[in-house]
């Protein structure tokens, strides 16, 4: 674990130090996932995504394959968020071809039905043996990112018990049941501070909290859904782990973006690309590290507008610390090639 005496020699640690870096370094979100023929080969091997999941010789190979074919400066270790809501004793499936299915939190005997906050380790067991080969096995100058769902993020499918496009569940719970909505993300809070700790014991050495959903929380909402519940996470980690760095990923926050360092305390924001890069790099980045954000639909089309735009992002942020990333997950349908491409115009101009 990296702590503030020691100066860091990776770039992500760089770039998360506060360094302005002559070329960004780069990964990107979901870089282990079925846009790679060696992805879907491995998740047949393992037999579904939740056992691909939980069995850490596989998981730690597949978030190996992006860094071997193209050498990204991070690693993000291949786990999902929802396997949080599992140990705490919820059930968990993927429906194929549809998505997360869980069973739900709509009482408040559902939630008192659930596990304490540092009852999860046995259950993330696995996840942890992942980190631990990984921190292994990664070439010296990769940096291996641990990360967990914002509690907003993760209450919003414990209580529709799916994905839904408008968290429509969660928000109805929160206006007419606003006690059991606080004990859910309180749990969550405490239960990630938990996970994620571990993950840094085994070797993660940033961590990301992904709010996937956060811009659907309006007024005060934001404040107390969002900010609070990811600066709670930062300051109860950075406490145990000094130095740790973290980043934050409001997704949708659009202007709500600047501040974001000082509410939470993140060493890096995570943009999507809902902002201008033009517009975050003077309202964002000023406050210290960004990341992204790239649209993730140029992995699919390619060509001079993938060169284009990410040479644009490049430039706007050029004048601070920044970690080239997509502005969402890199989706199946791009093309491997894109990648190559991206990664070859930051840096190589
Ligand atoms: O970024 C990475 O490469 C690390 C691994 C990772 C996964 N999910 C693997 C995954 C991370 C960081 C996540 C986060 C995650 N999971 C989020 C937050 C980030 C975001 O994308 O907004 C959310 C909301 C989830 C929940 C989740 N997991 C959904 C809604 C789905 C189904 C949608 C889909 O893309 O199929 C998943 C499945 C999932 N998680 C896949 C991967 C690679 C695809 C599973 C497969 O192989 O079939």
């Amino acid at each position: 674990m990296m702590t503030t005496s020691q100066t860091p020699t990776k770039t992500i640690l760089r770039a998360l130090a506060g360094e302005t870096l002559p070329t960004p370094p780069i990964w990107m979100m979901r870089q282990a996932g079925r846009y790679l023929p060696e992805y879907r080969a491995t998740r047949a091997q393992a037999g579904d995504f939740l056992s691909l999941c939980y069995n850490s010789e596989l998981a730690a190979e597949v978030t190996l394959q992006p860094i071997r074919r193209y050498g990204f400066d991070a690693a993000i270790l291949f786990a999902d968020i929802l396997l949080l809501p599992q140990a705490l004793g919820m059930d968990l499936w993927f429906e194929t071809g549809e998505g997360p299915r869980l069973s739900t939190i709509t009482k408040d005997a559902d939630l008192a039905a659930l596990k304490p906050a540092d009852a999860i380790h046995d259950h993330m067991a696995p996840v942890y043996e992942t980190v631990r080969i990984l921190s292994r096995e990664l070439p010296s100058e990769t940096t291996l990112i641990g990360f967990a769902g914002a509690p907003w993020t993760v209450a919003s499918y414990m209580i529709a018990g799916k994905g839904t496009p408008d968290q429509g569940p969660a928000h109805a719970l929160k206006a007419e049941n606003r006690a059991l909505f606080q004990g859910i993300i309180d749990l969550l809070t405490a239960s990630t501070v938990e996970y994620l700790s571990m993950q840094v014991q085994a070797g993660a050495e940033v961590v990301k909290i992904f709010d996937s959903w956060a811009g659907t929380l309006q007024g005060a909402d934001f404040a107390d859904f969002a900010l609070e519940p990811a600066r709670a996470i930062t300051v109860a980690l950075k406490e145990r782990h000094p130095g740790l760095p973290v980043i934050a990923f409001p997704r949708g926050a659009g202007e709500r973006y600047a501040g974001i360092h000082a509410a939470t305390g993140a060493d890096c924001v995570a943009l999507d690309d809902g902002v201008s890069a033009e517009w975050a790099a003077e309202h964002v980045q000023k406050d210290g590290c960004v990341q992204g954000n790239l649209a993730s639909s140029h992995m699919v089309t390619g060509g001079q507008a993938l060169v284009d735009e990410t040479r644009r992002i490049v430039r706007a942020f050029s004048k601070g610390p920044h970690i080239f990333n997509l502005g969402h997950g890199i989706t199946p349908d791009a093309d491997p090639e894109n990648v190559t491409l991206m990664i070859e115009t930051v840096r190589g101009g």
